[in-house]
């Protein structure tokens, strides 16, 4: 049986600002086996790694991604607003995070955050990394916008995807396939152990998000699913080595 992936949610968020390096490391020193990290284009074309579409919220600046170029961003502080002790961290691109994980085993979970945001290009441009750094297996593309998970997958069928929604999404797998995706990413009450089931018999995994609570982890291992995203791996791989897994 695969062992289940532990996705930290934006890195070690719960102890690290988001999506920084710092969040990242503490994730592999916590047990996580994944990352769930956040992608944007900045102004002039350079994927990075930040949540917010503004800048405002982690990096102190009242502005959007998209009007910013890759260089001015490197001079935001993207740690202080979480902890003077982390002042300095950078907003990294998509590149350092996979140079960082290629030699762990490292799964990545690259969320395409082009929602409110449209980032034409996007997609290509992930997959271009992910190729030049030879992860496509250990890479999952999600994002709430599943045209662009079915453009990828176009572009790339080596690459898994996952779909990202809410709830009340009727019979989640026959949509995974009619987008040929791999995983369903769901917010977590949305996942019951007979719908794991069903979704592993046509193939499909289950990753849902974001669980920090840890009976809430127990119940979600009990559904059998492939992978949860946590702000906290260092629970969810207590709750995995309770079990002997
Ligand atoms: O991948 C799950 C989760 O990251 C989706 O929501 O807003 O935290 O990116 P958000
Ligand atoms: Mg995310």
């Amino acid at each position: 049986m695969k062992s289940l992936i532990n996705f930290a949610h934006r890195g070690a968020s719960a102890y690290c600002p988001e999506n920084t390096i710092a969040a990242f490391k503490k994730a592999l020193e916590l047990g996580a086996t994944g990352i769930e990290t956040d992608v944007q284009l900045t102004k002039d074309g350079r994927v990075v790694v930040i949540h917010d579409e503004s800048l405002a919220r982690t990096a102190g600046l009242n502005r959007l991604v998209k009007d910013t170029g890759y260089d001015e961003l490197q001079t935001l502080d993207a740690g202080g607003w979480f902890a003077p002790e982390f002042r300095g961290e950078r907003i990294p691109s998509l590149e350092q995070l996979l140079l960082l994980v290629s030699d762990t085993g490292t799964i990545v979970n690259i969320e395409l955050k082009n929602g409110y945001v449209q980032y034409p290009g996007l997609e290509q441009k992930v997959i271009d990394l992910v190729r030049e750094h030879q992860m496509t297996e250990r890479v999952v593309i999600s994002s709430f916008n599943h045209y662009s998970l079915a453009l990828c997958k176009q572009l790339a069928p080596e690459i898994r995807t996952g779909i990202l929604y809410m709830e009340g999404l009727y019979r989640p797998w026959d949509y995974a396939m009619s987008l040929h995706a791999d995983a369903l990413h769901a917010f977590k009450p949305a996942v019951t152990a007979e719908w794991v089931a069903e979704a592993a018999a046509h193939g499909i995994d289950y990753h849902p998000f974001t669980v920090n609570d840890r009976e809430e982890m127990e119940r979600l291992i009990d559904c059998g699913v492939a992978g949860i995203i946590t702000d906290y791996p260092d629970r969810l791989a207590e709750a995995l080595t309770g079990r002997g897994a």
